[in-house]
């Protein structure tokens, strides 16, 4: 068994009642945009069907607790949750929505369940969870250049913002990842392209996230170079749990089939370095990326805290 990412940190933080409370403001968001923005639709039921099933809110959630950390170090207050870091957290949210549809595409790696539910081309069709997901994409961009004289963060901050959370999703991040591990099927890739690979697919947005809640919650430089070498850290982290998982995770648990990345002839860490290797690289990560977080103390266990669930977690 690899050891457990330890720290100088003792791991008190009360990690399921922090996500339960980021979890509910992200939902609540999201269900208020809803309300006002969407339609009895086809495209908005389809929208909705797969932004609202359960999925773990990772993604936004580490804009937020990135927010908080960064501000609780500027002005040793805890609202730093603003509408502005709320709205980014919720539009990377829908643009990982939207890959997850893609992704489960008969073209892409046709599957029939995602976070509990029919996969948003079984429920619907496929025609309509292409245009689904084209639409959360976009979406997520309308809001994030929403007139800026209705947001506290100056409009040279959105922007910046904005070009980064593209970049990574971008033909330089998420959608080349993704076309390299398709790609990848039955082409045995060296350790170092699937790294690369599992940054590209995984670790892009992670670290969009991240970097973007740091950003508008005023962090300078240092603290933005930690976190970003957290998030890298934990997002690769995160996807070589996502690929150990599919080979020995419980079905029913994580709401999405297991098995199908051999069935699939994926390139994993697990088909390249076996199990245990794999965990204990995953263990190494997390404690790479406790590291990254000491300069900020305890200000960062929520961050902390997170990077073990991503190890540790069964879903
Ligand atoms: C699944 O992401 C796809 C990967 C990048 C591993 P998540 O495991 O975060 O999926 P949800 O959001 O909880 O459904
Ligand atoms: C999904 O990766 C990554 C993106 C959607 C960008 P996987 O295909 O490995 O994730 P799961 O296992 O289907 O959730
Ligand atoms: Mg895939
Ligand atoms: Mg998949």
């Amino acid at each position: 068994m690899p050891d457990l990412p330890d720290s100088s940190r003792p791991d008190r933080f009360d990690l399921s009642t922090y996500l339960k409370a980021q979890r509910a403001v992200l939902d609540q968001a999201l269900n208020d945009f809803i309300r006002r923005h969407f339609s009895d639709s086809r495209l908005n039921a389809a929208m909705k069907y797969s932004l609202m099933a359960s999925g773990k809110r990772l993604r936004p959630v580490l804009c937020l607790a990135a927010a908080e950390t960064v501000g609780n170090i500027n002005n040793n207050t805890t609202n730093n949750i603003t509408n502005d870091v709320i709205q980014t957290a919720c539009a990377i949210e829908m643009i990982h929505t939207y890959s997850l549809i893609h992704d489960d595409l008969p073209a892409m790696d046709d599957d029939d369940l995602r976070r509990g539910n029919p996969t948003c081309h079984i429920q619907f069709d496929e025609a309509t969870a292409i245009l689904a997901g084209d639409a959360l994409l976009t979406l997520a961009f309308e809001i994030l250049s929403r007139n800026a004289s209705a947001t506290a963060a100056p409009a040279e901050m959105k922007l910046k913002i904005m070009h980064l959370i593209a970049a990574a999703a971008g033909h330089k991040g998420m959608i080349e990842g993704q076309m390299r591990d398709i790609e990848a099927e039955n082409t045995p890739l060296p350790l170092d392209a699937l790294k690369h690979l599992h940054y590209l697919k995984t670790g892009a947005l992670i670290e969009a996230a991240v970097v973007s809640g740091a950003l508008l919650a005023g962090g300078d430089g240092k603290s933005i170079e930690q976190l970003r070498i957290y998030a890298n850290h934990i997002g690769l982290a995160f996807q070589v749990t996502d690929d150990i998982l599919n080979v020995e995770g419980d079905a029913e648990l994580m709401g999405k089939a297991t098995g199908t990345d051999a069935s699939r002839h994926k390139a994993t860490y697990p088909g390249l370095l076996g199990l245990e290797k794999s965990k204990a690289f995953a263990s190494d990560l997390v404690n790479n990326a406790l590291h990254a977080l000491e300069i900020f103390g305890n200000k960062a266990d929520s961050l902390a805290a997170i990077a073990r669930y991503v190890i540790t977690r069964n879903r």
